[in-house]
């Protein structure tokens, strides 16, 4: 005897993302702000006072990355439940990737789902963490490790934000940028290579929508990360390792990726895939953000076989996303350990 379960549907996921100074908008449910106190601190007035909601809550939770934790998670869904949020109601993730995840997550879960959005306040969740419908916690046992793929049905995208944004968090965020034009554009490349996102706020907001755009265009053909999604994974093998060596303590992400670029731009140029003068244009522009490009192993073996502790190593193979030129990749599995420890080598010193 069987009974089969018909549940094949067309569900459509599609959201907009706006880049534009923050408009507001009007709503007859009720509506829940979820921030920290930084952010709120800097930034609530301003959205407050352009969000009209039947009724509005603000929920504090504690900033920082060791607070994206389930505990957290229970605590937003406390006040919900206090405030009587039903299945129409909305949230609104205001701050950086840490409260974009964890709102996210709380939205997919909260009465088997209810909608949110998104206003990003920094430039890495800005161009990479409110595409793509990634969300979660951490626990003891890794980074994002529980969590869901879950749509907002917004993301609002306001470069006013990023003015009282630390310079190194700026610049955490442009290594993602860069990240992306190495791997899919060389004319955007080249286009970073002759602005200062720093200080054109037109060419930022061109530079930010450009890199949504592209990982859009790869997340709409893999939304749950089957294959091709896995190509903006690039620096982020060695990026991984770095992060972990150092107890997430010496780099930001960011930072960690423009180091891990710079390593995957080395092995990319040992095996003849990238050469000489556009491995070093790739590190001029990281440098050109005081982003770091250098770091010292202390144990080639140990860095080796931290690469079979990343989530996304499969079957004891590494696969890593290279560049063979700019604007161009490759994938490779198939690599030899010692053309890898070689590479390692050179970061020694
Ligand atoms: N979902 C995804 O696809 C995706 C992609 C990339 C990263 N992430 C996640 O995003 C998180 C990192 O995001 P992040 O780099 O935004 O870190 P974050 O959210 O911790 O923000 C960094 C710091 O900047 C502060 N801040 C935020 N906006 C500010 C502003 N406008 N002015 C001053 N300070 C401000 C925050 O309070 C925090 O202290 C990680 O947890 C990562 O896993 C998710
Ligand atoms: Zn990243």
């Amino acid at each position: 005897m069987k009974v089969d379960i018909k549940l094949k549907k067309e569900i459509d996921n599609s959201y907009e993302i706006i880049i534009d100074s923050f408009r507001g908008f009007e709503t007859d449910v009720k509506v829940a702000i979820v921030s920290n106190a930084k952010v709120s601190g800097l930034h609530l007035e301003k959205v407050l006072s352009k969000i009209k909601a039947k009724e509005l809550y603000i929920i504090t939770i504690p900033d920082g990355e060791e607070h994206k934790s389930l505990n957290t998670i229970e605590y937003i869904l406390n006040r919900l439940f206090e405030h009587q949020f039903d299945r129409k109601s909305l949230l609104v993730a205001l701050g950086g990737g840490v409260i974009g995840d964890m709102v996210g997550f709380v939205a997919s879960i909260y009465q088997r789902g209810i909608e949110f959005i998104q206003i990003p306040t920094t430039l890495l969740s800005q161009v990479d963490a409110s595409v793509g419908g990634k969300t979660g916690v951490n626990n003891s046992f890794g980074k994002n490790l529980i969590g869901a793929f879950y749509q907002p049905k917004g993301v609002y995208i306001d470069i006013d934000f990023l003015h009282t944004l630390p310079k190194r968090e700026f610049s955490a965020g442009v290594a993602e940028i860069i990240k992306m034009a190495v791997m899919f554009d060389r004319s955007f490349f080249e286009f970073l290579e002759n602005s200062d996102l720093r200080d054109n706020q037109e060419d930022l907001k061109k530079a930010i929508k450009k890199s949504i755009e592209l990982k859009a265009a790869v997340v709409s053909k893999d939304e749950k990360e089957q294959g091709i999604r896995a190509v903006l994974n690039y620096g982020h093998t060695f990026a991984h390792v770095i992060e972990k060596e150092t107890n997430y303590q010496q780099f930001l992400h960011g930072e960690a990726v423009a180091i891990g670029i710079v390593m995957a731009n080395e092995l990319a140029y040992n095996l003849n895939l990238l050469n000489k003068s556009e491995k070093e244009r790739i590190k001029k522009l990281l440098q050109k953000y005081n982003l770091p490009t250098l770091y010292k192993i202390k144990n080639i073996d140990s860095f080796y076989e931290s690469f079979f502790l990343d989530k996304k190593t499969k079957n004891k193979k590494i696969t890593f996303v290279l560049p063979f030129s700019i604007g161009n990749f490759n994938k490779k599995d198939d690599i030899d350990k010692k053309i890898i420890l070689n590479v390692l080598e050179k970061f020694k010193n």
